[in-house]
Order: structure tokens, then sequence, then C-alpha cells
């Protein structure tokens, strides 16, 4: 199969990168961040997440900083919302976007939203249509796609089956997470093939981890089977607190330096999102998680 023309990239560096870390950050530098990356080009930015603060202190700022970033025009600003509470909050913000996470695993399932999976699908399906109601249109995500830090190997029939409700009760793409990232290319091949069995491959995108080294490899993959949006994160950063291990999300730049060698065109400047990667590096006192980025920096 030929390679897609063009790719989207999803931008999760403000949510998935910073929810993991332990120290404060200020809305204004959250702000700052969600700003550079729009600058960059990026047209899709998750900013935040309307979940319990108890369960993850860092996003309880999100409502400050979606009213404080600069909205700029044809892009999307996206927020993670796991129960109608959520959902109100975040249409209180003014959020035209959220996403619901689910998971193929049922012990992910307990430990990163405290229900079971057909809970949390009996969960989403009254969310989003509110969401349908209030004109917001909801992503999904499938969690431990590719393996579980509790369970193991994950049947990729039930990856589809989760993807498929999903996508069924009107989420318009489903994406699918490699939460801990042990997957690899030909498995990431297999997933596709299957769920793209239940969900057309353009409604699917790929969310890979980079915790083994294996993002960028499966990225390749999932385009040779034509999926065409990508999860990534500036920097390399974040984790998901639920995953223990994990890190974070394949580095954006890393992902943006590919697709360029091949042709494949985003709308993204590498240089603005370098730099928009060492900023926010720096202030965290991280070493820069993306490869090009410290060969760019000359590190
Ligand atoms: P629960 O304790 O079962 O919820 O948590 P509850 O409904 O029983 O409520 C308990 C308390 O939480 C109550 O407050 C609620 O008001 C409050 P209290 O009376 O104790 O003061 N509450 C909320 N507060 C703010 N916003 C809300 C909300 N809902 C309830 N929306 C719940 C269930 C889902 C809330 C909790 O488990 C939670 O917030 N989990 C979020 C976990 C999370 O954000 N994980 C990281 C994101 S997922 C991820 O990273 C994976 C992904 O990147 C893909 C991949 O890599 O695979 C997407
Ligand atoms: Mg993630």
């Amino acid at each position: 199969m030929s390679l897609p023309k063009q790719v989207r990239l999803v931008e999760v560096g403000p949510r998935d990168g910073l929810q993991n870390e332990q120290q404060p950050i200020s809305v204004a530098d959250k702000v700052r961040l969600v700003d550079d990356l729009s600058a960059a080009g990026l047209s899709y930015i998750e900013v935040g997440s309307f979940v319990s603060p108890k369960w993850v202190p860092q996003m309880a700022g999100s409502a400050e900083v979606f009213a404080q970033i600069q909205r700029k025009a044809g892009v999307t600003y996206a927020a993670l919302t796991p129960n109608m509470k959520g959902l109100e909050a975040a249409i209180e913000a003014g959020v035209k976007e959220v996403a619901v996470f689910g998971a193929a695993s049922e012990a992910f399932s307990q430990k990163n939203i405290n229900c079971s999976i057909a809970e949390s699908l009996a969960r989403f399906a009254p969310l989003l249509e509110a969401a349908r109601v209030n004109g917001i249109q909801v992503r999904g995500y499938v969690s431990c796609v590719l393996g579980c830090p509790y369970e193991g190997e994950i049947d990729p029939e039930q990856v589809a089956q989760v993807a498929h409700e999903l996508f069924a009760m009107g989420c318009y793409e489903v994406s699918l997470g490699d939460t801990i990232g042990t997957g690899t290319p030909g498995k990431t091949r297999q997933l596709i093939e299957r769920v793209g069995r239940r969900v057309p491959h353009d409604k699917l995108a790929g969310h890979f981890h980079d915790t083994y080294g294996q993002a960028l490899a499966n990225i390749y993959a999932s385009l040779l089977e034509g999926i065409a949006v990508f999860d990534s994160s500036v920097a390399g950063l974040g984790g998901c607190p639920y995953a223990k291990g994990a890190s974070g999300n394949v580095a954006s730049e890393d992902v943006l330096y590919m697709l360029n060698g091949l042709g494949i065109d985003t709308g993204i400047d590498l240089d603005a999102l370098v730099d928009a990667g060492e900023r926010i590096s720096q202030l965290l006192g991280r070493a820069n998680g993306s490869r090009v980025a410290r060969a760019r920096l000359g590190r």
C-alpha cells in the first residue's frame, strides 16, 4: 500500500505529557506551551483533562488554561472527559472537542477510571449524546491495545470490540493507545488489520508511547496500513499515571522529521516545534526527550 500524502498530528504534550509531572506547573506556563504549539502549526492540541483532581492533580487547572490560550483559527483544542461531570466542566470552559478514554484491558480500566470496560462504555453513551446536542465532537481512546501493565498480552479482538463500540456510539475517530509502548511493527500491522474490520481505517489513529523505543517503527507500520492520524508529545513529554514505568509518547519532533523525510505533509514547522519542546523541557528541568531536537540543538 502507498503511504498517505498528508498526516494529522494530534499534539498530546500538554495533556498526556504534563499529566504525569509531580512538580507544580503554572497555568501561564501551560498556556505558553499550547500557544507555542499552535504557532508551530499544530492543528490539533489536547490542552488538558476534566478528570478528578484527586486522581490527576496536575490537570486541575485545565479550565483556566482553556480560558487563557490564544485560540488560533483552524486549530482544535481538545480535552479528556471521563464522565458527564467532566463533559459539563468542559462545556463550561468553552471546549468544542472532547475525548473519552476506555481500555482493552479490564485491570487497566479499573486502575485508570475505576470501573469495568462495560461500565465505562455505558458511561460514555449519555456523554456522547449530550455532546452531540451541544455540538461537541468526541474522539475515543482505547488503551493497552498492544499490552497491559497488569494483564500482559491483549487479544486484538478485544481491542477491535471496544474500538467498534466507541465508533458505533458516535466517536468520529478512535485512537489506539499503546500505553506502555510494548508493541512492535508486525503486531501493530496485525492489530490495525483486525481493528480495521470493525472500524474504517480512516477513522483510526495511532497513539504510541515510546517506552521500548518502538514508536517510530510502529508509526511507519501504521502508515503502511493506511493510518494518517498520530498522537505525539512535544519533547516526548509524559507517561500515564496509571501505567507505572510508561514513558512519554513518541516525540512530535521525531515523528515530524520522519514524515518530512517521507514527503508527507503536516503543515508543521520543525524548527518552531523544536523550540517549543526545548522551552518546556528547560522549564521542567528535564532532558529533551526528542532525538531530533537534541541533534538540532547540538547536544
Ligand atoms: P471515581 O472515584 O469512581 O468517581 O473516579 P466518582 O464518580 O465516584 O466521584 C468521586 C469524586 O470525584 C467525587 O468528588 C466527584 O465529584 C469527583 P468528592 O465527592 O469525592 O469530592 N469527580 C470529578 N471531579 C472532577 N472532574 C470529573 C469528576 N468525576 C468525578 N470529571 C473518575 C472516576 C473517572 C472520575 C476517576 O477515575 C478519574 O478522574 N480518572 C482519570 C484518570 C486519568 O485521567 N488518567 C489519565 C488519562 S488516560 C491516559 O493517559 C491514556 C491515554 O493517553 C491513551 C493511552 O496512552 O493509552 C488517553
Ligand atoms: Mg497516552
